[in-house]
């Protein structure tokens, strides 16, 4: 695979566009709350998205989602936005994340029609006292029965793949495993992502002591070569609001801005020596210079130790 040698493709498989910079749920897990009153960039133009749009056509785009470092549904046109994006892309998966604060009746419905190939329900929590120290803009009350009323309207049709994402080492083991029993009995996926620092961009100690990091990823640093074990860098494309690219779904601070789809084509910025620069960067082949987001993130690697995980996951 390319991102094993290290090299990017001659285009990015994998897209997220930031349709709107915009969410309600004021997460304290998430950097947005704090970090997007001082954006400069809010909902993006239609002029600007039919113009990403026209460069993703006929392209080999795997995955895309229509969304980055907020929430989809606070766009008001995502749905005629994700039609465009089918239209263009028949057979790309595409990919919402959302919670139950957009879950209203009237949303849902729309959501249910549309021509998504995957939606994720973030709950970080099965509770109002944990909503109200992991997503206090989400009122419990209202979220988990929108939650649930979705859940069990997805369940006549099940037009896509649908998941309920809850962040994994903020709680004790056991009422992980009562999260675990609430959403089996609900007959819906449950995705249990570790939680992370963003970057050191949130404070996790609110949550005390964490439970140790079963994964050897803790371990991350040891030497160089490195990736991002997302392959952020050689796979993904990240566009803003405002049309400027960053390197990933952690700059929030907008600290690592590669181009910009107003003065040039995704293809030329995806090729560019910006671009070339930051995975030198992230590799460890070019000096990162001092407080380098990846040297932040829990995602950047040496590369032995992600091999190591694979081995280990490895039937
Ligand atoms: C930034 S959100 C954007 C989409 C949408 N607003 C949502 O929350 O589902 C994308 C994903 O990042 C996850 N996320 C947020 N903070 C995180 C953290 N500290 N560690 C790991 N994942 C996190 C969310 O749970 C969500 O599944
Ligand atoms: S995790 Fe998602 S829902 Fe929560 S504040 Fe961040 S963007 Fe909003
Ligand atoms: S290592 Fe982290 S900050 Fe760097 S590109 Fe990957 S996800 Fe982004």
């Amino acid at each position: 695979m390319d991102w094993i040698a290290g090299k990017h493709r001659p285009f990015p498989t994998h897209i997220q566009i930031q349709t709107t910079s915009a969410c309600g749920a004021a997460c304290q897990i998430c950097p947005h709350p704090v970090e997007s009153p001082n954006w400069p960039n809010g909902l993006m133009g239609d002029e600007l998205f039919v113009h990403i749009v026209s460069q993703l056509q006929g392209r080999a785009i795997e995955y895309l989602c229509p969304y980055l470092m907020a929430d989809p549904m606070s766009d008001r046109r995502i749905f005629d936005r994700v039609e465009a994006l089918r239209q263009a892309l028949p057979q790309t998966t595409l990919e919402m994340s959302t919670t139950g604060l957009y879950l209203v009746p009237k949303l849902a419905d729309r959501l249910l029609e549309s021509p998504i190939s995957e939606l994720r329900i973030s709950s970080h929590g099965i509770s109002a006292a944990e909503y109200a120290t992991t997503m206090p803009g989400v009122d419990f009350a209202k979220a988990m029965p929108n939650i649930e009323r979705f859940i069990s309207a997805w369940s006549a049709h099940k037009p896509f793949k649908l998941s309920v994402v809850c962040l994994w080492g903020l709680w004790p083991a056991d009422r992980e495993r009562e999260i675990e029993a609430f959403w089996k009995e609900k007959g819906v996926e449950l995705s249990k992502w570790r939680v992370i620092s963003r970057a050191e961009q949130v404070d996790l100690t609110i949550y005390g002591e964490a439970e140790a990091d079963p994964t050897p990823y803790h371990e991350g640093k040891q030497a160089p070569p490195y990736l991002c074990r997302h392959h952020r860098d050689t796979q993904w494309l990240h566009i803003l609001s405002d049309g400027r690219v960053t390197l990933c779904c952690m700059d929030y601070r907008h600290e690592e801005i590669l181009g910009d789809v107003r003065e040039a084509s995704l293809e030329e910025i995806w090729n560019s020596e910006a671009f070339e620069q930051a995975r030198a960067r992230i590799r460890g082949d070019a000096p990162a210079g001092p407080n380098f987001l990846c040297d932040r993130c829990e995602y950047h690697v040496s590369r032995s130790v992600h091999e190591q995980r694979a081995l280990e996951a490895a039937p």
